[in-house]
């Protein structure tokens, strides 16, 4: 029958975590919008993009969300922090306390931004290897703050760099397998998996 154009049964969250530069703005892009963009910005704050998929007669709502790989979130920090102590700050107490407050602005954005979420995509660049040593930390941080129950796809992103491959088709396998992750490699530029990867994860969550 009918149904209105904004009308789904279930509503997903799902969160794109990695470091900084591995492709998570553009594969969110690529997915939601069907766009690339060579030239794109580091995520500043938290964005968030939606598509619909229908999946066993049902209409599932997927809530993207997407921020800024960690490590550039502590640049900002320690940015801005001199920036406060310069012009506003004199007393070593007063510094403390706002470090204590930059600290926790930013602990509070971390589990607002795993809050709910049933499913994750980690992505790392298969032409950097210190992103794929990163994956650790990233899946450490993920259990922290989420349901045991999460459904977890590692990425390999940027796949097209067949020539500046660093981590192995099998090594990225190997990890996902020991850690009992979902596994995918992709590429946003080429458009290669990138619906495979969000609807795999979606399908699993249902
Ligand atoms: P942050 O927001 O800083 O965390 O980065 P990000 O993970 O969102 O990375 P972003 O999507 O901004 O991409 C970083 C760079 O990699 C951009 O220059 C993109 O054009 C490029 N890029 C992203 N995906 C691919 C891909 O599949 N292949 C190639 N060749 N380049 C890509
Ligand atoms: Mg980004």
């Amino acid at each position: 029958g009918y149904r209105a154009e904004d009308d789904y049964d279930l509503l997903f969250k799902v969160v794109l975590i990695g470091d900084s530069g591995v492709g998570k703005s553009n594969l969110l892009s690529r997915f939601t919008r069907n766009e690339f963009s060579l030239e794109s910005k580091s995520t500043i704050g938290v964005e968030f993009a939606t598509r619909s998929l229908n999946v066993d007669s049902k209409v599932i709502k997927a809530q993207i969300w997407d921020t800024a790989g960690q490590e550039r979130w502590i640049g900002i920090v320690l940015a801005i922090a001199p920036f406060g102590l310069r012009t506003d700050f004199i007393d070593g107490v007063e510094i403390l306390s706002c470090l204590r407050e930059l600290h926790s602005g930013y602990r509070a954005i971390t589990s607002a931004y795993y809050r709910g979420a049933v499913g994750a995509l980690l992505v790392y660049d298969v032409t950097r290897h210190s992103t794929f040593e990163s994956v650790e930390r990233w899946l450490k941080e993920l259990r922290d703050h989420t349901d045991p129950n999460i459904v977890v796809m590692l990425i390999g992103n940027k796949s097209d760099l067949r020539h500046l491959v660093a981590v192995s088709t099998e090594d990225g396998k190997s990890f996902a397998e020991r850690e009992s992750l979902y596994f995918m490699e992709t590429s946003a530029l080429e458009a290669t998996n990138v619906d495979n990867a969000f609807t795999e994860v979606l399908n699993q969550i249902y």
